[in-house]
């Protein structure tokens, strides 16, 4: 199954590189040298080195060859063939390969990291790179549980560090085009978003027993800050999406991407609570995160969203439900890569109740105004596949492009870690309340912190296993 990135059908479009990226708006401050590792010529490549060539891994090699003013020097994976078939596609032969990513970080020249392994690796190697003096790109979801967002913050601020999240379609023409159209108002009161994520893969993907991790595959280091658990082929490559330990399954996974769309186009900040439900019903696999699961957010400005995730039912007859849906009181839009805004009908709302007579002086009073839309029409955006909303853009190549011209201009980027830190805690805080048996937990978006619920505050952080644990406080500078 494909995560969540398609390429676009068609024609890929024109990436430009520039012939010159000039250093813009660089302020004094931001060119310190304890802010910028090494000041880059305005001519010179950018060295990055990536952790992770999977899926995803694997397409960020493809799209970063393509810019003229990056050069790919290292890639590190545990998985000894992957590394060697990441080197042959990088077809640079002063590329290094790496097993341990903290050798890869030793290597000075180096100034930006991309982090494609599995999600519960993202936090800590994106806190050592900028201990490091590295500018990071980590791929969505950024946590697996609230508090490492926090110390990302915390580190790429400490550091000063340019961190990129893989949220990439918020770059979507439609996505930037939807944002107006909320900003203007047009839509009325928007007091409910409708967000979903349908697909069949019933019956899963089987079990896998307990057995010999691959010679080639180093399994501690796969799991790294993860508790020791025996080696099954579904925890490791790919399939760790369906473990706990590794993932917040489709919550986090593809409700990253749709849930920073809305925190982005509504201008969000956080919940102020959220309840969710379900479970694994369905699936007959070794896999445990849910495969139906529902979740409702209150936020601050009075609307709710409501995200639907079901993993065995595609829900095939109404392809329409897909994407988000933002219901305003004059609107409603539509958004799935491009978007759509189709209006409501003004009416008389006695009109709508049924007709009855016999009611007390002070009763309704029936009018023969006839429904005329509150507002006009329109649509805008580049049309999308429906599906994951990516359009025929590309939006991974544009999320790409900005990281590396924000390594050189220090701007921060359209998806920052303070933004990918957010999305996190809506994500995590559902997950929550959905292991806490569906109760309601309350969420201070200003103070970051539980309200009120000390059990749900608790499961906010994790321990990391040793030595992990000394590598996350010496980077925090707590140790
Ligand atoms: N932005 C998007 O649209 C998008 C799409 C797909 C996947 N992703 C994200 O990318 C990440 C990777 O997903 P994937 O499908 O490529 O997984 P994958 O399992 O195919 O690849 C991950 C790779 O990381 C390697 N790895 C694990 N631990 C490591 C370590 N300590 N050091 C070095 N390498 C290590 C694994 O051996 C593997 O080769 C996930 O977090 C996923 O959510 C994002």
């Amino acid at each position: 199954m494909q995560d969540s990135y398609n390429p676009p059908s068609g024609s890929t479009p024109e990436r430009k590189t520039p012939r010159r990226i000039f250093l813009r708006e660089v302020g004094a401050a931001a060119m310190t040298a304890a802010s910028y590792s090494r000041v880059l010529g305005a001519n010179e490549r950018v060295n990055i080195g990536v952790i992770g060539y999977g899926l995803i891994g694997k397409q960020h090699i493809v799209d970063l060859k393509k810019f003229e003013d990056v050069n790919l020097v290292g890639l590190c994976d545990v998985y000894k063939p992957r590394v060697e078939e990441g080197l042959a596609l990088i077809g640079n032969p002063a590329a290094k390969g790496y097993s341990d990513f903290r050798k890869m970080y030793d290597n000075k020249d180096i100034q930006g990291i991309l982090v494609a392994t599995p999600d519960h690796w993202h936090a800590l190697m994106t806190i050592m790179a900028c201990q490091a003096g590295k500018d990071v790109y980590v791929e969505k979801p950024l946590t697996i549980f609230i508090d490492e967002g926090k110390w990302m913050v915390q580190a790429a601020q400490k550091y000063n560090r340019i961190v990129v999240v893989g949220t990439q379609r918020r770059h979507g023409k439609g996505v930037g085009e939807a944002r107006k159209v909320v900003e203007s108002g047009v839509l009325g009161k928007i007091h409910s978003i409708r967000i979903a994520s349908y697909r069949n893969i019933y019956p899963g993907f089987g079990k896998t027993p307990v057995a010999q991790p691959p010679a080639d595959l180093d399994y501690d280091l796969w799991l790294g800050p993860a508790e020791k658990k025996p080696y099954t082929a579904h925890r490791a490559l790919y399939h760790f999406r369906w473990f706990w330990d590794y993932s917040g399954g489709q919550m986090t996974n593809l409700g990253a991407h749709t849930i920073d769309q809305v925190l982005y186009i509504m201008k969000a900040k956080g919940p102020t609570s959220v309840v969710s439900m379900g479970g694994r019903l369905a699936m007959e696999d070794d896999g445990e995160v849910p495969d139906t699961q529902d979740a409702i957010w209150t936020f601050p400005g009075g609307w709710i969203m409501n995200y639907a995730i079901r993993e065995a039912n595609a829900m095939r007859g109404d392809a329409a439900s897909r994407g988000q849906a933002y219901f305003g009181t004059k609107g409603t839009m539509i958004l799935a890569g491009g978007y759509q805004v189709v209006p409501e009908n003004k009416i008389d709302p006695v009109n709508d109740i049924p007709k009855f007579s016999g009611h007390p002086v002070g009763g309704p009073v029936y009018t023969d105004t006839q429904p005329t839309p509150w507002i006009q029409a329109s649509k805008g955006g580049v049309e999308s596949d429906a599906r994951y909303g990516t359009g025929g853009e590309d939006t991974m190549a544009m999320n790409e492009r900005n990281w590396i011209d924000c390594i050189r201009s220090r701007q921060q980027p359209l998806c920052g870690i303070e933004e990918g830190h957010r999305v996190a805690v809506c994500c995590n805080l559902a997950n929550l309340s959905l292991r806490l048996g569906g109760r309601q937990i309350r969420w201070d978006p200003d103070k970051e912190q539980v309200i009120g619920d000390k059990e749900a505050a608790a499961m906010c952080t994790k321990p990391y296993r040793a030595p992990w644990d000394a590598a996350l406080k010496s980077a925090l500078g707590k140790a």
